[in-house]
């Protein structure tokens, strides 16, 4: 069939960007189903570093964007995001990205209200990107959001504004923050609507031609399976489902269209923000791990905690989003350690488990049980064949395979586009 999804099977910041790029060449639309601009994609195209949050990658190159009814919108953030782009050369026009109509929006309250949640949770932050983006899915789950298709009806709008708004102020009052104005919310809508209306579209409608045309479609998508609202560390987790399976819902093409998911997966494990990571380092390796990888947050700038590579997450991760094969990336930045140590099980009251257990208090109980490699001192950096990886540098790879039942596709050995071993072709299959 040809269409692939590519999602997160960490904590996100997996190089999507990287990998989705090198996808989108051979792609005729890349859609974004889910999140919003609380992602953080890089990509580096010769010497040139763009990053996005809200686009679809595809636009970088050209091709047809398409931001799907699953992803939350900020049309303020659109719209400086598409203006920060055009300042790199990148020109966005309504031919080249598409905009759901019934994808909801995400307000300036939503965000106030994100960050006086946080504030006001002390030490159970969840460490949030502070975009509000918990807040407009819980709006559009409780049938009040504003949708991008309510731009067209100034009539209607404001009644919707104001019974959004009476909710959202009850909530502000409650936190001691300030209240927000419906006339004025309404009116920056009813401003800025002529700007966003030309981007819209019925994605439905639009998939399901491209799709006859035996296009290829490129689902794109962000944070990482343990975010996921239903199957990641909750609560410590992003607001949507960041699995393969919402690319369906998030994007109106049927389940069958989905195609070959490819789960990205770093060589090591990253997190941002608050909430459990059983093999994180508090050591120097640690350490060195993230001035290597430079492993700082692109949307908050944030330094991501680092630790080991934990093959149990990465093989739920695999199970329950039907991740056919995983692009491995940054193995690079683990060139000069000497042992390195693979997670297997976790520890628990005297028993090894294979699975991260939901219950939060024992979350806090288990201990990683590692497996040790050993390292290698020659470069993997830039690798473009197999035969240009050492020895050690195989075993790690294939004992990852074997221990997260998933072949590896790709690999990524540098932050450019060219520096990717191809194993298997998602698009082929
Ligand atoms: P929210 O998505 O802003 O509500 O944040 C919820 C959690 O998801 C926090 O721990 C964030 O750090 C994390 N998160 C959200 N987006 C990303 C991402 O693109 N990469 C990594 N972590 C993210």
């Amino acid at each position: 069939m040809g269409n692939v999804a590519v999602v997160g099977v960490q904590w996100g910041d997996e190089g999507k960007g990287k990998v989705v790029d090198w996808l989108s060449v051979r792609a005729d639309v890349v859609v974004r189903f889910q999140g919003g601009h609380n992602a953080g994609h890089t990509l580096v195209v010769g010497d040139q570093t763009y990053k996005l949050s809200l686009l679809p990658l595809g636009v970088v190159r050209g091709t047809l964007s398409i931001i799907g009814n699953g992803v939350v919108v900020d049309p303020w953030a659109l719209l400086s995001e598409i203006d920060k782009i055009r300042t790199q050369g990148v020109n966005i026009t309504p031919d080249v990205l598409k905009l759901a109509e019934n994808a909801a929006l995400i307000l300036p309250v939503h965000s106030v209200l994100d960050k006086a949640r946080e504030e006001a949770s002390g030490s159970a932050k969840i460490g949030t990107t502070g975009r509000g983006i918990g807040p407009a899915y819980e709006d559009k789950v409780g049938r009040r959001a504003i949708r991008v298709c309510d731009l067209t009806d100034p009539d209607s709008l404001g009644c919707k504004v104001e019974k959004l708004v009476a909710h959202h102020n009850a909530l502000l009052r409650g936190l001691g923050a300030a209240e927000v104005n419906a006339k004025e919310i309404t009116a920056a809508l009813i401003e800025i609507a002529p700007k966003i209306l030309p981007y819209t579209a019925v994605v439905w409608q639009l998939l399901n031609d491209i799709r006859h045309t035996r296009k290829r479609i490129l689902f794109e998508g962000a944070q990482g399976a343990m975010l996921d609202v239903d199957h990641g560390t909750y609560p410590y987790v992003t607001s949507s489902n960041t699995v393969a399976g919402n690319v369906a819902t998030g994007s109106g093409v049927g389940p069958s269209q989905v195609g070959y998911v490819l789960g990205i997966c770093k060589a090591y494990t990253t997190r941002v923000g608050a909430g459990p990571f059983p093999t994180e380092l508090f050591d120097e390796i640690g350490e060195a791990i993230g001035d290597k990888g430079r492993e700082f947050g692109t949307v908050t700038g944030r330094r991501r905690r680092c630790g080991w590579f934990d093959a149990v997450l990465v093989r739920q991760a695999i199970k329950v989003g039907g991740v056919h094969g995983i692009a491995l990336t940054k193995l690079d930045i683990l060139d000069g350690f000497k042992e390195l140590k693979i997670c297997t099980g976790y520890s628990l009251n005297g028993e090894i488990i294979k699975h991260f257990p939901a219950v939060e208090h024992l979350q806090g109980k288990i201990e990683p049980v590692y497996e040790s490699m050993p390292g290698w001192d020659e470069s993997t950096q830039g690798a473009r064949s197999w035969k240009e990886l050492n020895a050690n540098a195989i075993k790690y790879i294939r004992r990852i395979e074997e221990l997260i039942e998933a072949p590896v596709a790709l690999l990524s050995t540098s932050p450019q586009r060219d520096d990717t071993i191809l194993v298997q072709d998602p698009f082929a299959i």
